[in-house]
C-alpha cells in the first residue's frame, strides 16, 4: 500500500507581489518604542525621538488623546479587543483606516500593477473596481444570478479563472442588495482557488446578519481574508477604523504596506470606548433596535404603490426596486429624508438605511404623503 502523498499546506504569502514579499518595512519611532513608559527607575520617560511638539493643540480632547504624539501604529490594547470581538488571534488582526482601505492595499499586495486581475460579482461594492482602476488591475465581472436569488455563478467564477487573477472580492451580506450569500459557494470558491488566489469576503454589515463570521473558518482555508468595519454596527464611521482579518504571517507584511501611522490618536480613544464593556452593550442593543426597524420598514414600503421590490436585506439597509428612482428619491427629500438612488447597480434602485425609529418614522411620513403623487 503506497502512502498517500504528503499535503503541504497552501503558503498566502507565496501569492504576495515579490517587491511586498521582500520588503523591509519602515520602522517607526513609535513602533519601536511601543509598550514602553517608564526607565528602570520608575521615572516617565521623556520622547525626544519623533520631532513632535512637547505640547498637546488647544482643546481637552485632543489633550486627553494626546494628540500631539504619534500613536502606535497598531496599539496593542486596541487590537486585543478586535481579536476578542472577532474570535480571533491579535496577530490575525490589521487595522486600517475604515475598511475602505482594505481592498486598495489587497490590491497593490497581490496585484502587480497593469498585469494581475481582480474578480468582483456585480452588483457589488464599487470600491472594489475604484482601487482595481487605480492600480490598472484587469477586472473580470461574474454577475451574479438574478434567476437564482442573486446568487454567485460558482461555475463561471471557476471556469474562467486565469492565471494573472489574484484575488476574488465578495461582500457578504451582499452590498447594495443585502442578502447573504450561500455558504456552500463560498466553500466552493476557497477550496477550488486554493493556492490559485485569495478569496476576501467583506463583511462590513456582518453584526446585523445573525450569523458566524467567516473569520471562523480562517484555519479551514489559508486563501481567506476577511474585511470588518466599526463604521456600522459600532457608530464609528467618522472615526474610520476598520480590521484585515488573515494569516498572522500575512499580516505582518501587510503591515509594512501601510504608512508609518495609520490611526490616528482620536480614533484610537474612542474606539476603545465604543469597545469596552459598556460600549459593547450599547451597540448590542442598538443592533437590535435596527433589525427590528429593518422588519418593520421592509414591510411598511413594500405597500407603497411606487415599490415594486424589496429586497431581502440581513444588513442595516434596504435596497428597493421602484418604478422610479429620481421621483422616489424626490418624495423622500419633500420630507427631508435623504436615500441613495443606486440605479447604477440596478435600474431604478434605491438604498435606504435603516435608522431610528424617529428616522424610520419620518421616511414612511414623507412617503404617505406623496403616494397619490409620483
Ligand atoms: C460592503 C462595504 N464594505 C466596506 C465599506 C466601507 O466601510 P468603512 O470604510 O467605513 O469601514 C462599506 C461602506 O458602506 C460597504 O458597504
Amino acid at each position: 500500500m503506497t502512502n498517500p502523498a504528503p499535503t503541504t499546506r497552501f503558503d498566502p504569502l507565496a501569492l504576495l507581489r515579490p517587491a511586498i514579499r521582500d520588503l523591509v518595512p519602515f520602522s517607526s519611532a513609535r513602533g519601536e518604542s511601543a509598550g514602553l513608559n517608564a526607565n528602570s527607575s520608575g521615572q516617565p520617560l521623556v520622547w525626544l525621538d519623533a520631532n513632535e511638539s512637547p505640547w498637546p493643540p488647544y482643546g481637552d480632547f485632543a489633550a486627553s488623546c494626546h494628540s500631539n504624539r504619534y500613536p502606535d501604529p497598531q496599539p496593542q490594547a486596541l487590537r486585543e479587543q478586535l481579536a476578542k470581538l472577532y474570535g480571533v488571534g491579535a496577530d490575525q488582526i490589521l487595522m486600517t483606516r475604515g475598511s475602505e482601505e482594505i481592498p486598495d492595499l489587497l490590491i497593490r499586495s497581490f496585484c502587480q500593477s497593469g498585469q494581475d486581475g481582480v474578480v468582483l460579482c456585480p452588483p457589488t461594492f464599487a470600491i472594489y473596481q475604484i482601487h482595481a482602476a487605480i492600480n490598472a488591475s484587469p477586472v473580470r465581472m461574474v454577475r451574479l444570478r438574478p434567476d437564482h436569488g442573486y446568487d454567485l455563478d460558482v461555475d463561471a467564477i471557476l471556469a474562467g479563472w486565469q492565471a494573472h487573477e489574484k484575488l476574488l472580492i465578495i461582500p457578504n451580506p451582499n452590498a447594495p442588495m443585502g442578502h447573504l450569500m450561500n455558504n456552500g459557494q463560498l466553500t466552493r470558491l476557497l477550496d477550488g482557488l486554493s493556492q490559485r488566489a485569495m478569496v476576501v469576503i467583506d463583511e462590513a454589515y456582518q453584526e446585523f446578519t445573525g450569523q458566524p463570521s467567516w473569520a471562523a473558518r480562517l484555519a479551514d482555508h489559508p486563501n481567506l481574508m476577511v474585511m470588518r468595519t466599526l463604521s456600522k454596527s459600532y457608530g464609528l464611521a467618522g472615526a474610520r477604523l476598520g480590521a484585515l482579518i488573515a494569516d498572522a504571517r500575512l499580516i505582518a507584511k501587510l503591515a509594512g504596506v501601510l504608512p508609518a501611522y495609520p490611526l490616528s490618536a482620536p480614533t484610537i480613544a474612542v474606539a476603545l470606548e465604543a469597545l469596552s464593556p459598556a460600549g459593547l452593550e450599547l451597540a448590542r442593543q442598538r443592533r437590535a433596535v435596527l433589525v427590528e426597524q429593518r422588519q418593520r420598514l421592509a414591510a411598511a414600503l413594500a405597500q407603497d404603490p411606487a415599490v415594486l421590490t424589496v429586497f431581502p436585506s440581513c444588513g442595516n439597509f434596504l435596497l428597493l426596486h421602484t418604478t422610479d428612482a429620481s421621483a422616489f428619491m424626490a418624495r423622500c427629500q419633500s420630507g427631508g429624508v435623504i436615500a441613495r438612488n443606486r440605479s447604477a447597480d440596478l435600474p431604478n434602485a434605491v438604498r435606504v438605511t435603516v435608522g431610528s425609529p424617529e428616522e424610520n418614522d419620518r421616511l414612511l411620513q414623507a412617503l404617505a404623503k406623496t403616494a397619490n403623487s409620483f
